[in-house]
């Protein structure tokens, strides 16, 4: 397995595994809503387009038969915060240190990006797993995006100073 930045050429092995879990992995959305995502937010197109213009950073896990087992989609920082918005890793490879070490290679990543906060938004049953991993809920919303609930989870990766601002 490696772990590497998702490049339109493995986009069709990546998006088969994303609507895979769209539709296995997150329970906590309704039905309609994550057939919502996959057929409007989250189409096959915009990731090539996102890619081609380099608006998210995403990192996936590929095994050797060309299978991605897991990815986490995330930002490139704005103003020294990095935002992760999915993370997901097939049933069959769970549990074997997919997720944390593509959390920890995004960190790597956005701390090369001087970034002072990593934030993500998540649910009830994932907090332990996120807590484990440095972060601390900061609030939480009950209906935030799409009605739903919204954990509001950061983890501190170094301090801003003005020194930060790109130049
Ligand atoms: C959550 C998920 C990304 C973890 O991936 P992974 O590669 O198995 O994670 P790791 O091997 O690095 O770590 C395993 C840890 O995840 C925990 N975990 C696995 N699945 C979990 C789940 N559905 N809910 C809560 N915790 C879970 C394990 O208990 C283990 O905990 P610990 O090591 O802190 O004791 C994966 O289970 C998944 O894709 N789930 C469905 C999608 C999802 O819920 N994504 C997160 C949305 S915020």
């Amino acid at each position: 397995m490696v772990i590497k930045d998702l490049t339109v050429a493995e986009v069709d092995a990546f998006y088969n595994s994303f609507s895979l879990l769209m539709r296995e992995g997150y329970g906590q959305f309704p039905h309609e809503l994550r057939e919502f995502f996959l057929t409007h937010d989250y189409l096959k197109d915009n990731f090539v387009n996102w890619l081609n213009r380099n608006i998210r950073k995403i990192l996936i896990s590929i095994e050797a038969d060309g299978r991605v087992s897991g990815f986490l989609i995330g930002d490139h920082t704005y103003g020294g915060v990095a935002f992760i918005s999915w993370i997901g890793v097939l049933p069959e490879f769970r549990n074997q240190g997919i997720a944390s070490q593509l959390m920890k290679l995004y960190e790597i990543y956005v701390k090369s990006k001087q970034a002072h906060l990593i934030e993500l938004f998540t649910y009830e049953a994932m907090k332990q797993f996120y807590e484990k991993r440095g972060f601390i809920e900061i609030g939480r919303r009950k209906q935030g995006f799409y009605g739903q609930l919204n954990l509001i989870m950061n983890k501190e990766i170094g301090d801003w100073n003005i020194d930060k601002l790109p130049r």
